[in-house]
């Protein structure tokens, strides 16, 4: 049954939740990054730990979801069912992994390197690589997560 919010779909209420979120989740990072691209290194730690609790709480949410509820049938009317959808939602699986270690080794590493508060130091190349590639991985498992959305329950 179509349980969500979001019109012209017909996605669980789940999916709806995590579509927006994620939405949410760029622009926080995208905060984060103009904070500390301005020298506010505190608002820029802040923000990452907070993107970093939310999106743990969703994902949460939606793998005990979606293992109760499951969500293939609300998929099945979607033209893309028996050709593209299986294969792409396994690419959007590959990139949201990589995108899980990108991100928990930046913030634990940054945690453990940094003083607090948190000011430039010697990581700090280290540590803008690691971030670049983090935030980069996390756009692209949003991006991925959006197309997916739309191939399984709005096309
Ligand atoms: C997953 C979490 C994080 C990501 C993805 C991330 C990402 C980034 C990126 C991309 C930059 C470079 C910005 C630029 O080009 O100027 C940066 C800089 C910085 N980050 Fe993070 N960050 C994270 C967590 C943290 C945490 C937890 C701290 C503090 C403990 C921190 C402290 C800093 C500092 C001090 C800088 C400035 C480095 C410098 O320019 O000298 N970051 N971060």
């Amino acid at each position: 049954m179509h349980t969500g919010f979001i019109p012209y779909s017909r996605a669980s209420l789940v999916f709806d939740v995590v579509f927006v979120s994620l939405f949410f989740l760029v622009i926080l990072v995208g905060i984060s990054l103009l904070a500390v691209m301005r020298g506010h290194y505190r608002i820029h730690k802040g923000c990452q730990i907070a993107s970093t609790a939310a999106l743990a709480c969703v994902l949460l949410y939606f793998e005990v979801d979606i293992r109760t509820s499951g969500w293939t049938h609300l998929a099945t009317p979607s033209p893309y069912y028996h050709t593209i959808l299986f294969p792409f939602l396994y690419l959007h699986i590959g990139v949201a992994a990589i995108s899980v270690f990108l991100w928990s080794r930046t913030l634990l590493s940054a945690l453990r390197h940094f003083s607090r508060p948190p000011t430039p130091s010697i990581y700090s190349p280290s540590h803008r690589q690691q971030g670049a590639w983090a935030m980069g991985s996390l756009l692209a498992t949003a991006v991925t997560g959006w197309i997916f959305y739309w191939m399984a329950f709005v096309s």
